[in-house]
């Protein structure tokens, strides 16, 4: 699948994630409340984000995994990251995840970002795409609602709190 290394959706465009990107994710990094229906906390260090980021450029070989940041236009900044990964050929399917910095959320690019890129994946003659997300993360369940996708069952004990140590389960989603 041939995809771009940027797209302009209007007031969001999607960059190729870059360890440009940095500052601007340590900033959303930092807080709490982005990570509540995530495994893992927030990180408090510069040096924890650049691990992460660095491991996600690692794995961005935009042959099965596709990271951007999200950047919004009329600030010139990075408020988060869209995936595409499990990119699966003979399959024609794929997985989507994605983070929005809370300082940005409620504002409609979470629709804005999936509508667009239901669309480059249909052109790209993509079958199915998928999202799991945990069973609480109503934003994120309802975001994907919204976008068209349906729920097709629960995957117990499927993500790791990594803060609670807890076992929660996962909604499974898709678009087809
Ligand atoms: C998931 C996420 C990207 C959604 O982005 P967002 O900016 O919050 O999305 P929106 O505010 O546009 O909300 C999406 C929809 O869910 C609805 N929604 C938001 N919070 C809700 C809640 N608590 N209960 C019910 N609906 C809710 C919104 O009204 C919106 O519906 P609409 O399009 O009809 O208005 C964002 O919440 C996020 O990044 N969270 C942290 C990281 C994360 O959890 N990622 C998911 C990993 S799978």
């Amino acid at each position: 699948m041939r995809l771009k290394k940027i797209y302009d959706f209007n007031k969001i465009i999607l960059e190729k994630l870059s360890i440009k990107h940095l500052e601007d994710i340590h900033e959303y990094s930092q807080i709490p409340s982005f990570f509540k229906y995530l495994e893992f906390k927030e990180f408090n260090h510069k040096k924890e984000t650049v691990k992460y980021l660095k491991k996600r450029i690692k794995e961005n070989d935009f042959e099965s995994s596709f990271w951007w940041a999200i950047k919004l236009k009329k600030k010139n900044k990075t408020i988060g990251t869209f995936v595409i990964h499990n990119f699966e050929k003979s399959r024609a399917s794929c997985e989507i995840s994605y983070g929005i910095s809370p300082l940005f959320q409620g504002h409609g690019y979470f629709k804005l970002i999936v509508n667009n890129i239901i669309k480059i994946l249909e052109k790209n003659n993509i079958n199915r795409i998928q999202a799991i997300t945990h069973f609480k993360n109503k934003a994120s369940i309802h975001g994907l609602l919204n976008c068209g996708f349906k729920k097709e069952g629960v995957l117990r004990n499927y993500f790791f709190d990594n803060k609670k140590k807890k076992y929660n389960n996962a909604v499974i989603l898709s678009k087809v």
